[in-house]
């Protein structure tokens, strides 16, 4: 498991999106994928402003969704599509096709999947996958004990609906959410497991200690080799034992 501890917010940010740069600049067709949450926010802010400035080819790449409320799309603030659109879809210049993501308020979320599904299987697998993790562990909205393969609309834990009015302007009733499954997060090629202050340093720790289990989905990911995981000092453990 390699980790990159980052001094602070700002520079974990500016390292995880020069990875995105070099992917782009290795394979710019590649399929990418951007948690939405706060975690990947800095990185957002990075892309908008150095894609262009550092002539970066980004008229091939894809991006799709690892996950979405459900009852939301793009039109509430504080949805995933909503919070990438902001951050970094509508800052540069993407064609409708490059974005492919939930639409948490459709009529049929099964066909949801299946757009999904079937993007990722014609490319074979996601290039690069950037994670956040949730209060108890939770991968897109993977919830601790929920097993998937592919996409699939999954049961809100209550630690999630605890945490997610902190998205939101104004209070949500939400009890679903769609996500990728494992499979597709675990298949992917690059896998980037951000964490940043202090508050996800318990769960960062537990993951790390515990055996690979689906009751903490983060702790799945620990012996891929695909993953790095890139922390600041705020979020790990070693910062935490020190100040002790
Ligand atoms: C949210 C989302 C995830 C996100 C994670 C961490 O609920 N489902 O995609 O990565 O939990 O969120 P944050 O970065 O806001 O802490």
């Amino acid at each position: 498991m390699k980790e990159h501890v980052c001094s602070n917010y700002c520079e974990l940010s500016k390292k995880v999106a020069e990875r995105i740069i070099e992917q782009l600049r290795t394979k710019p067709k590649s399929l990418i994928t951007i948690a939405g949450g706060e975690t990947p926010l800095g990185v957002l802010k990075y892309l908008s402003e150095h894609l262009v400035s550092e002539d970066v080819d980004y008229s091939q790449v894809k991006f799709i969704s690892l996950d979405e409320w459900v009852g939301l799309d793009s039109n509430t603030y504080g949805s995933c599509r909503q919070t990438l659109n902001d951050g970094l879809f509508n800052n540069i210049n993407l064609t409708s096709d490059q974005i492919i993501f939930f639409d948490g308020n459709a009529e049929n979320l099964t066909l949801e999947c299946e757009k999904v599904d079937k993007i990722i299987c014609d490319h074979e697998a996601i290039d690069l996958i950037v994670l956040g993790i949730g209060m108890n562990g939770h991968l897109g909205f993977n919830e601790p004990n929920i097993v998937t393969t592919n996409a699939s609309i999954v049961k809100l834990s209550d630690v999630t609906k605890n945490v997610m009015n902190k998205y939101f302007n104004e209070s949500m009733e939400l009890t679903h959410g769609i996500t990728l499954g494992y499979n597709q997060i675990l298949q992917s090629k690059k896998i980037i497991l951000m964490a940043s202050g202090s508050n996800k340093r318990s769960i960062m720790d537990e993951m790390k200690r515990v055996k690979v289990s689906y009751s903490l989905p983060a702790s799945l990911l620990k012996y891929n080799d695909a993953l790095e995981i890139y922390i600041d000092e705020e979020a790990n453990i070693e910062n935490g034992k020190d100040q002790s």
